[in-house]
């Protein structure tokens, strides 16, 4: 049977259209689903919180910080290893919204920068970080230098008779209100808890 030379050509070029809004439609998916689970991911991904030992709530201070090495990071050994610097709550000054009935607090030991070290000057009550000159007051908000955010905070109980477990991480903003984990340098005032989402699969902040 001969064939209908504008039959062809029609049904080659349906093709050829079909084909490239399959394409269209292939690289807009690559595009945008990343970035849909980047935002997306830590509304759904919480890993359940893992609870470790800090020792008797006896041993805790209550007008200064003790230091505790705990395991941030699970399964990689001492790269997941952090410090953490441990008081007793105290009520005159630990004013913050949230659990009221917390007796003890815990602040990482990573700048709210880029995440060096910081270390507890005892004299002066602050925390001093080396690497950019930022400084913390005694409760961990922000005094100066670059750091955009309080230093991030631990969750804690007492079990059993007096000790005292360490939870998750949590991030705080200026007036140490709690938000989900987030990487150092995100400010959590302002816009910032809009631009920067919480950090994927992590637990869900304390109540
Ligand atoms: Fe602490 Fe820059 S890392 S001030």
């Amino acid at each position: 049977m001969p064939v209908n030379p504008s039959d062809d050509t029609f049904t080659r070029r349906r093709l050829m259209t079909r084909t490239a809004q399959t394409a269209g439609a292939v690289a807009t998916a690559a595009a945008v689903l990343p970035a849909l689970g980047f935002a997306l991911g830590p509304v759904f991904e919480h890993r359940p919180a893992s609870w470790q030992p800090l020792g008797p709530l006896a041993d805790i201070p209550r007008e200064t910080y003790a230091m505790r090495v705990v395991t941030e990071t699970p399964g990689i050994g001492e790269a997941g290893k952090t410090t953490v610097f441990v008081r007793r709550r105290n009520p005159a000054i630990d004013t913050e919204p949230g659990d009221p009935f917390n007796q003890v607090l815990a602040l990482t030991s990573r700048c709210a920068h880029v995440g060096c070290p910081v270390s507890f000057k005892d004299a002066a009550h602050v925390f001093v970080c080396p690497c950019h000159g930022g400084v913390y007051d005694f409760r961990g908000r922000r005094i100066s230098g670059p750091p955009p955010r309080p230093l991030d905070r631990f969750a804690t109980r007492i079990v059993r008779g007096g000790a005292v477990e360490l939870g998750p991480r949590y991030s705080v903003n200026a007036e140490l209100r709690r938000f989900a984990p987030h990487f150092s340098g995100e400010p959590l005032d302002g816009i910032g808890p809009h631009l920067y989402p919480a950090q994927p699969g992590t637990p869900k902040p304390p109540e």
